[in-house]
């Protein structure tokens, strides 16, 4: 941003005036942001010269005029500042300087009366005026189409995220919070909208300086050098922000200004949602422009005429959940947003006492009661939005239209099981099978990580005839009675018998930051993988098999050394066992890089677990196994799962992979894992509390340390930066 200012002598203005309007009489500066002149003429009559800046450009210019014009055919009864044509008829005038600068500029009809902000307190009848106004303008300009209205500007609050990155140049970190929380509550609750929500021709900036009043009514609107097509219901919002800096209740007075606006134009309910954080959003760019003009020219005052009155606002706005302002605002309407929220957070918590079993636990200090979600956001029951990094289901965004569709076109058309032939069913199973190594063709369908895993068990002790499992330390598999048992995060966690059964040998975690092999970065693959034979060489009976995570999580997310999988399914297929990998936590192109975590390790299990992403919410999972391993399992004993692979779900799964590759997801968490690794990176250096910073694509861990020597790790704080994360 350059300060453009360059004030001309009244001597050119003179000359403008003259041979392209033959016009003279005093001219005089006007204040305010842009370069502009008052002209009177001996009869007393006055006129605007708006001269024209760098951004301004004939086509702007004509997107004004039409834009006033079309106001005036609607018979808005208020004045408006209309183009004087000059002498050829041009809605622009153009005058050669003696330094062959080009001074364009378009004269105006004077609009008389007092800027809103100069006449305060305002009236409950001026603030309706004003909602009323607003809408009539909002219907007249949705008339008005040019080319050039699809621009944008500094100002264009559809932009408004361009902005962020000016939160570092404010000074105060308590201002800087307030920010940080408009643009996110703009990206998370106005951004997915923006895109469905109305647009038209708008004013652009319709702040207290450019609504005119008297005796309490609005009589003029001033400048429309701004205008633009946006979300419509940007105009509301922009004069929202400004008439209510001064109010000592700023939303029940905006309230009153949205009741009048939807007497003459309703507003959906998607555009009632978006009213709050666009309020609070304008107000959050106005003082970041403030902040960046400053370092400009701090001494231009017109620049900074509301930047104190915007930061006081914003305290305010601040202070109320976006739920909460909305019922506010939405106080004189029809409209009754967030009505459905249900019971109240303690309700809900007593009545989880009373009817579900004590060892169901909820996340945090303070449990999250999640009224919907969209995309990465989660929403809780203030209308507050969370940034879901945590999540590992809702793998293609919380809610995903393609994959809700699929399941309600599905489910209203049949559900069954699979005793019947479907065509879904086949079809999902050979889509699946083209995700993997052409050695895995063969699917099971189940509803859930834990069963999928069970039945990994039982086909790898059909195959085998042996019952002894391989399991790596602080893994989870399960909630089913033989998963804890191969789950040492359970059995040896709090609750747990604290030993394994006779048939399960824990071989310890891979692990490169600690643990018996850290630090040895080329050999510790193979020096972990070489523990794996050393247990098996101390089992009595043969394995029917080694169960690990690609990467592991529940262990602490752990990315194993290179040559670990080789190394460890050489020993164990030496030993007669299979080798399952769970990537229930990991596949679908979490990882960036591939579609499955295990193909990091260029290995080929013998059976696949998969889950959780799967349905990006819906309960479905799968086996996929070897052709021969398959035909092992069916030994007479007929497999069936009521639920698994119904074609509800089918559909669901087929939609799931079809957003997965459409929106091309899997390199979306390559690139986003790849920033947010690199940001973590500079925090460890930053931060001794960082001991280290692990993951590939999307499947991320932070370990937290006490010492960065001892390796002690920091649990309480750890737990406590999850609920401040949460709070932030
Ligand atoms: C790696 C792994 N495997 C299996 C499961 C069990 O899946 P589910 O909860 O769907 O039964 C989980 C669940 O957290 C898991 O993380």
């Amino acid at each position: 941003m350059v300060d453009t200012k360059r004030p001309y002598s009244i001597e050119i203005i003179n000359k403008l005036m003259e041979i392209e309007y033959g016009l003279s009489g005093e001219i005089s500066c006007l204040a305010g942001e842009n370069e502009n002149y008052l002209i009177q003429n001996k009869n007393g009559d006055r006129f605007v010269l708006k001269l024209a800046d760098a951004e301004t450009t004939a086509g702007t210019i004509e997107i004004e005029h039409l834009a006033v014009e079309r106001l005036i055919d609607a018979g808005l009864d208020i004045q408006l500042p209309r183009v004087i044509p000059t002498r050829t008829d041009a809605i622009q005038a153009c005058l050669m300087a003696e330094n062959r600068e080009e001074i364009r500029g378009r004269l105006l009809e004077f609009v008389e009366g007092k800027a809103w902000c100069r006449s305060l307190p305002a009236e409950n009848g001026q603030l309706e005026g004003l909602g009323r106004i607003i809408a009539e303008m909002a219907e007249a300009m949705s008339f008005v189409i040019h080319p050039e209205a699809k621009r944008t500007h500094q100002w264009d609050l559809a932009q408004a995220d361009q902005h962020r990155s000016g939160i570092s140049l404010i000074d105060s970190p308590e201002r800087r919070q307030i920010l940080e929380w408009v643009f996110h509550l703009y990206a998370a609750s106005v951004k997915p909208l923006l895109k469905s929500l109305p647009q038209s021709l708008i004013h652009g900036d319709i702040n207290d300086d450019n609504v005119l009043v008297a005796d309490g009514r609005v009589t003029g609107i001033l400048d429309f050098g701004d205008c633009l097509t946006n979300p419509t219901i940007c105009d509301l919002a922009i004069a929202l922000a400004y008439h209510t800096l001064d109010e000592n209740k700023p939303l029940e007075a905006a309230s009153i200004i949205i009741g009048a606006y939807h007497s003459v134009r309703p507003l959906s309910m998607d555009g009632m949602m978006a009213i709050f954080p666009l309020m609070c959003t304008r107000l959050a760019v106005s003082v970041i422009i403030s902040a960046q003009r400053k370092k400009i020219n701090p001494e231009r005052d017109s620049w900074f005429v509301s930047e104190e009155r915007a930061w006081k606002n914003l305290e305010v706005l601040s202070t109320t959940g976006h739920a909460q302002a909305t019922i506010i605002l939405a106080g004189k309407t029809d409209l009754e947003p967030f009505k459905d929220r249900g019971a109240l957070v303690t309700e809900l918590i007593k009545n989880r006492q009373k009817f579900l079993g004590p060892s169901v636990s909820p996340s945090y200090d303070k449990p999250l009661k999640i009224l919907h979600g969209k995309g990465q956001y989660l929403y809780d029951y203030n209308g507050r939005p969370f940034l879901d990094l945590y999540n590992n289901v809702c793998h293609v965004g919380h809610c995903h239209p393609k994959v809700v569709q699929a399941g309600q076109e599905q489910m209203a058309r049949l559900n069954t099981n699979t005793r019947y032939l479907y065509d879904g069913l086949t079809a999902y199973a050979e889509k699946l099978c083209d995700t993997l190594p052409h050695e895995l063709d063969t699917c099971f369908f189940v509803n859930s990580g834990t069963e999928a895993n069970e039945l990994a068990l039982r086909i790898a002790r059909a195959y085998t005839l042996q019952k002894d499992m391989l399991v790596v330390d602080n893994a989870y598999h399960g909630h089913t009675s033989s998963m804890i048992d191969i789950s040492p995060y359970k059995f040896m966690g709090k609750g747990g018998k604290g030993r394994p059964e006779p048939w399960v040998h824990v071989v310890p975690v891979p692990d490169g930051y600690r643990g018996e092999f850290k630090g040895q970065k080329e050999d510790a693959g193979q020096a972990y993988g070489n523990k794996v034979g050393e247990i098996i060489s101390t089992i009595q009976s043969p394995i029917a098999g080694f169960i690990t995570e690609s990467l592991l999580s529940c262990g602490g997310q752990v990315i194993p050394p290179r040559e670990y999988f080789k190394t460890a399914f050489k020993h164990v297929r030496n030993a007669g066992g299979l080798c399952i990998m769970d990537e229930v936590q990991t596949g679908f192109g979490r990882v960036g890089s591939y579609f499955w975590a295990f193909e990091l390790q260029n290995i080929i299990p013998d059976i696949v677990v998969m889950g959780k992403p799967m349905g990006n919410g819906h309960p479905i999972s799968a086996v996929v196994t070897r052709r021969k391993i398959a035909e092992s399992f069916a030994n007479g004993m007929e497999f069936f799962s009521t639920f698994g692979g119904n074609p509800v779900s089918c559909a669901i799964g087929m939609a799931v992979l079809d957003v997965i590759k459409e929106e091309g997801l899997q390199e979306h968490a390559k690139q986003i894992g790849t920033r947010i690794l690199e940001g973590l990176e500079d925090l460890k250096n930053k931060h001794d509390i960082i001991g280290d910073i692990r993951g590939i694509g999307l499947f991320i861990g932070i370990e937290l340390v006490k010492d960065r020597d001892t390796l002690a790790p920091a649990t309480r704080k750890a737990a406590e930066m999850v609920n401040r994360m949460k709070n932030r």
